[in-house]
């Protein structure tokens, strides 16, 4: 079976961004490949978090990948920390990139500009993301596309590793939805819905009551005009609510613009925002049933048990094609 690797950070609350454009594609793949599915705390710490919170959000998000329907027993659930591999391998690969590559990551830009201080991690996030994926020798990694060009460089990297030391490492493929892969902030068109908005009115939360996702809806910005159609670059908010509408009510673009044609907006926004909440509903039911009965430390156990042998055996094989000298 071709394996599959991804990673979400606990750095707040997930957002349906993450649910449409990573996680629905977690759940559909784990029927057809064998999945590994990261909570990457390491990652979360490349800007400051609040210890407490950062525990409390690294429980949640994986609580979350169950409550989406990602099933324990068909795919392993774990913490990045609690496998040490990660960061070794880690700083591997740090060594084998270039500051220039490593400039050029346009979410490093986006993250460190106007700061006074940056830290360094986030420099070398890249640099960790590819250990995270080619630890497993992963074929493809489902992300929304802000990521493809993390996995264009853990691609390079891995090119780069073989071709210094031996094959050993397969290129990872992207796996990025047609439909939903960049859902769009809900105040602003052209920003991407992101959980670290300090705006909370920009992103529906996955755990978002009912009535805070409706008002969260009926205020999303829209153009002056009317029609309700898809054309993301005209009317890239409008565009966007008929990507979150087509997942969650499972219909395509053509389906909802002959629904709503001749109807404005108002209809739409109020049709929309009742798929949402049903589309969340049992997500939210079940997230609350897995928070009670505190079973996620027992699932990320044993996620962390199965992917351990896999990652220890990766490391060692690196660490000996690169010139370590090996404890015997
Ligand atoms: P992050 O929240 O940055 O850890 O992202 C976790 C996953 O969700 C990654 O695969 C991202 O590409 C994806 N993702 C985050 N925000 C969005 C968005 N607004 N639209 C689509 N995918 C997203
Ligand atoms: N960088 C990813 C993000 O911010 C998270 C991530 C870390 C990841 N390691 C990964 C995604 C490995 C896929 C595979 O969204």
């Amino acid at each position: 079976m071709p394996r599959v690797l991804s990673g979400i950070q606990p750095s707040g609350q997930l957002t349906l961004g993450n649910y449409i454009g990573a996680i629905q594609n977690f759940v559909k793949l784990q029927e057809t490949h064998e999945c590994f599915f990261m909570v990457v705390d390491l990652h979360a710490i490349t800007v400051p978090q609040e210890p407490a919170a950062l525990r409390e959000q690294t429980e949640a998000v994986a609580a979350l990948f169950i409550a989406a329907g990602i099933d324990p027993n068909k795919a392993s659930v774990f913490a990045q920390s609690h496998v040490a591999p990660h960061a070794e391998l880690g700083w591997l690969f740090t060594t084998l990139a270039y500051m220039g590559e490593l400039e050029r990551m346009t979410q490093f830009k986006d993250k460190s500009s106007g700061k006074d201080s940056v830290g360094a991690g986030l420099f070398v996030y890249p640099t960790l993301m590819a250990a995270d994926i080619l630890l497993y020798n992963a074929d493809l990694v489902p992300v929304g596309d802000d990521q493809k060009q993390h996995l264009e460089l853990t691609r390079d990297l891995a090119q780069r590793f073989n071709q210094r030391y031996g094959d050993m490492f397969t290129v990872p493929q992207p796996y990025i939805p047609k439909v939903g892969a960049r859902i769009m902030s809900l105040d602003d068109g052209t920003k991407k819905m992101s959980k670290s908005n300090p705006n909370p009115a920009s992103y529906i939360a996955l755990l978002d009551p009912p009535d805070v996702i409706r008002k969260k809806i009926s205020r999303a910005t829209t153009d002056s005009g009317r029609e309700v159609k898809f054309n993301p670059a005209e009317k890239p908010e409008v565009s966007n609510l008929m990507s979150i509408f087509s997942h969650c009510a499972d219909l395509t673009l053509e389906e909802i613009e002959a629904r709503y044609e001749g109807q404005g907006y108002g209809a739409f926004k109020k049709d929309l925002a009742e798929a949402v909440v049903s589309k969340l509903e049992p997500l939210q039911k079940r997230y609350a049933e897995i928070r009670s009965s505190g079973e996620i430390h027992d699932i990320l156990k044993q996620g962390a048990e199965n992917v351990s042998v896999i990652a220890h055996q990766t490391l060692r094989e690196a660490k000996e094609r690169m010139g370590f000298l090996l404890p015997r």
